[in-house]
């Protein structure tokens, strides 16, 4: 019998719904905390990851920022108690009032993706008699899974600024009255566990740092991306932070003052959070034996979206036996399927079923496909 959940407290509730074990994201943010504190460093977590307030307020009380994609999550940021000015704003589609709303909250920084956006930001900061703080994302031309460079179809990218326009747009920022430039900003991918790809970042980096020798940045902004181990969440619950941040330290080469920004998300919550889902019926099929339960992908998209695959446990069955099973939720859809031929002990209806590592992306993504009610939240004492 697995003793990693509290089994009465979980029986009791109504299903589905993600657990959260809070000692667990303290001890991760402990850990993050420590292995960041080099001088200089600001961590900003990525708010997209995980938006329930509960988190939120955890994450803000341990002093980190926030980094955010919408005016939504910038408000969910403000209600946890982050300070406007350690909130940074990214994303391509900012509307003008999403702008106007940030300037008037203060908040530390937006990262501009493109020139038009220049455009609104510096026109709004102008309407309102404010400076915008300003930093240029970059598209960095790095692979995060080949290690090798992009060489084509920048066009067709729609984050970033490409690399040769940067120059220009930097003068644009440098020289307009209601910006003040804060510096650049690059994000390479997500759930990157071979840490190559942020050493060349930090070549990246340098190089441009060389490139615009006289120009002030009082930022580098490095993005997110640090991967976690899907398969094993209880041998290995918290990233190896210390490699990701010594691997900046030891590789950008930064000025006098210069502060380096990360936008953690994944790393952060996603071994904290389980969705706990209950069997609703086990069904006989001609060759194999489906695991039907109540949570499917419209509580977790992340099998369905990414062909993702979480760790899957019967947490409640006492049975000494093992069978094979397929993995399936309720919606009319046949990617609605969270493993197959998955090995777990003998299950019956009723039984309660923990996807693991679900607690980034798992329930911010959550829809209500089917008229199905989101997902509700449960929190370890
Ligand atoms: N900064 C920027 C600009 C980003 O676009 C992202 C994530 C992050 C930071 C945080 O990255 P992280 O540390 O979490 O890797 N829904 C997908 C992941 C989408 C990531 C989008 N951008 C999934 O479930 O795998």
């Amino acid at each position: 019998m697995k003793t990693y959940f509290p089994l009465d407290r979980l029986r009791a509730e109504s299903t589905p719904f993600y657990y959260y074990d809070m000692q667990l994201l303290d001890e991760t943010i402990n850990c993050i905390k420590k292995s960041a504190a080099y001088p200089g460093f600001y961590v900003h977590y990525a708010v997209k990851a995980n938006a329930n307030p509960e988190i939120l307020k955890r994450i803000a009380a341990a002093g980190m920022g926030a980094d955010t994609v919408s005016i939504g999550e910038i408000k969910a940021a403000i209600d946890a108690g982050f300070p406007a000015p350690k909130i940074v704003f990214a994303g391509v589609g900012k509307t003008d009032e999403e702008i106007a709303i940030s300037l008037e909250y203060g908040i530390g920084c937006f990262n501009a993706e493109s020139e038009p956006e220049i455009d609104a930001i510096e026109e709004i900061a102008k309407s309102q008699g404010r400076i915008a703080p300003v930093a240029l994302r970059v598209n960095p031309e790095i692979d995060a899974h080949t290690h090798h460079y992009i060489t084509t179809g920048l066009a067709e990218n729609k984050f970033g600024i490409a690399l040769s326009m940067l120059g220009r747009l930097i003068e644009r920022c440098i020289n307009s009255e209601y910006i003040d430039f804060k510096g650049l900003h690059f994000h390479i991918g997500s759930q990157i566990t071979d840490l190559t790809p942020f050493k060349i970042l930090c070549e990246r980096i340098n190089a441009l740092q060389d490139e615009y020798a006289d120009v002030v940045i009082p930022t580098i902004n490095v993005g997110g991306g640090l991967g976690i181990d899907y398969d094993d969440p209880d041998g290995n619950p918290i990233p190896d932070f210390k490699q990701y941040f010594d691997i900046f330290h030891e590789n950008l080469k930064l000025r006098p003052g210069q502060q380096v920004h990360f936008e953690l998300g994944r790393s952060v919550v996603a071994q904290c959070g389980s969705l706990i889902t209950r069997v609703t019926y086990v069904k006989e099929g001609v060759g194999k034996k489906f695991v039907i339960v109540d949570g499917g992908m419209t509580a977790l998209i992340r099998p369905a979206l990414y062909q993702a695959h979480h760790k899957i446990e019967n947490i409640t069955s006492t049975s000494p036996e093992m069978e094979r099973y397929d993995v399936v939720g309720p919606i009319c859809e046949s990617s609605d399927t969270f493993g197959t031929d998955e090995l777990l002990p003998t299950t019956h209806r009723g039984d309660l079923i923990a996807l693991r590592s679900a607690g980034a992306y798992g329930e911010i993504m959550a829809s209500g496909y089917n008229c199905r009610p989101l997902p509700s939240s449960l929190f370890s004492r």
